[in-house]
């Protein structure tokens, strides 16, 4: 399995800081926000990475992570996404690196309290299809901020994202499993409202064939790069639990 990690985007939410540098550049605690994705997929020992990123400060992760040996990374590829046309079409860019592997994405302003390492070896044993993280979410105005799964027992029937009336009280997390059949549907793909291609019509479709399985996450995990408040929120936890525990 191969990582890629999503690191562009133009941060609008958090302006001005993102004026000055890449969103995902700035500290959580005390090292930039991209490093804690690079700790969860090394220390599931996923150490084949690309990192997608883009803008004006694309130069400046090469600087940070260099050839990645330092982050405990065995080889470390980097794309340039040319405009922000949303996470699916920054995933596409990964499709000569996974080169027919499964791949896990996670998008880099995504901080978990722990290790996804269960669902990393759930998604070995499902084999095919793709595989999403949940994590629990009760306050509604959140929810409509994040992709929102409806479901039925044990299946995912539909993910709506930023819905006005959330159908249940998870939120959909940046970090996704994918076989490479991926990479067949990105092309296909139309803008949402906000121009971009949405990562959410990607794990609809594989809803539609049956093959997306989930688990639901335990612990902390937050979108640092929602708001400014999320941003702090994360830090504020992260300063006093620390990140991705075995
Ligand atoms: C993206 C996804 C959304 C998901 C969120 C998690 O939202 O579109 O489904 O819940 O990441 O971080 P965005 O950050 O692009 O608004």
């Amino acid at each position: 399995m191969k990582g890629v990690i999503l690191a562009g985007g133009s941060g609008t939410r958090l302006h001005p800081l993102t004026r000055i540098t890449n969103k995902h550049l700035l500290p959580i605690y005390d090292r930039p926000m991209v490093t804690y994705a690079i700790e969860a997929l090394v220390d599931c020992d996923i150490r084949e990475l690309m990192v997608v990123t883009g803008g004006t400060h694309a130069g400046e992760f090469l600087r940070l992570l260099g050839n990645g040996h330092e982050w405990g990374i065995d080889r470390l590829s980097y794309a340039y996404q040319e405009r922000a046309g949303g996470i699916a079409e920054a995933l596409g860019l990964a499709e000569r690196f996974a080169g027919g592997d499964p791949i896990v994405v996670m998008l880099a302003d995504n901080v978990l309290e722990n290790s996804i390492a269960h669902a990393v070896s759930n998604f070995r044993d499902q084999g095919t299809g793709a595989r999403i993280l949940l994590s629990p979410e009760n306050d509604p105005e959140h929810l409509r901020h994040l992709g929102v799964p409806q479901l039925d027992g044990d299946r995912v029937v539909r993910i709506l994202e930023k819905p006005a009336e959330p159908p249940s009280n998870f939120a959909v997390t940046g970090i996704y499993f994918y076989e490479s059949a991926v990479f067949e549907i990105i092309p296909e793909l139309a803008p949402s409202g906000r121009g971009e291609l949405e990562i959410t019509d990607v794990n609809n479709w594989f809803i539609d064939r049956g093959t997306m399985e989930y688990d639901v996450l335990e612990g902390f995990w937050g979108d640092a790069g929602e708001s400014i408040d999320a941003y702090y929120a994360v830090n504020d936890f992260v300063r006093a639990n620390g990140a991705n525990k075995p």
